[in-house]
């Protein structure tokens, strides 16, 4: 079970392989904001309150865009990560402004 929390919406949904947070929160209609989905703008960034041992590694674009203090306080970027599998996840958009 993922917990999304957009700026408005926030929705309990179902793991689903091969789909990114962005994905995830596209289909299921939570309010998410992103620009280029390929790890710069960091308009997807996020931050990971539980369940980070479900997730997959940091990717080479988000090691470039966030700082190592950011990926260690648990931000990631949306539109990169992936869930590896089911457990209790929770995560909470957090752009930059
Ligand atoms: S949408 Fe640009 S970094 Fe994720």
């Amino acid at each position: 079970m993922i917990l999304l929390n957009g700026r408005k919406v926030q929705k309990q949904i179902e793991w689903e392989s091969g789909l990114t947070v962005l994905d995830l929160a596209l289909k299921h209609e939570v309010d998410w904001g992103f620009a280029c989905t390929r790890g710069s703008c960091a308009r997807c960034r996020c931050l990971v309150k539980e369940g980070s041992e479900y997730l997959k590694a940091p990717t080479d674009a988000e090691l470039d865009r966030l700082e190592p203090e950011e990926i260690e306080a648990g931000y990631r970027l949306g539109c990169q990560l992936q869930v590896q599998q089911d457990g209790v996840i929770t995560i909470t958009h957090k752009p930059y402004f």
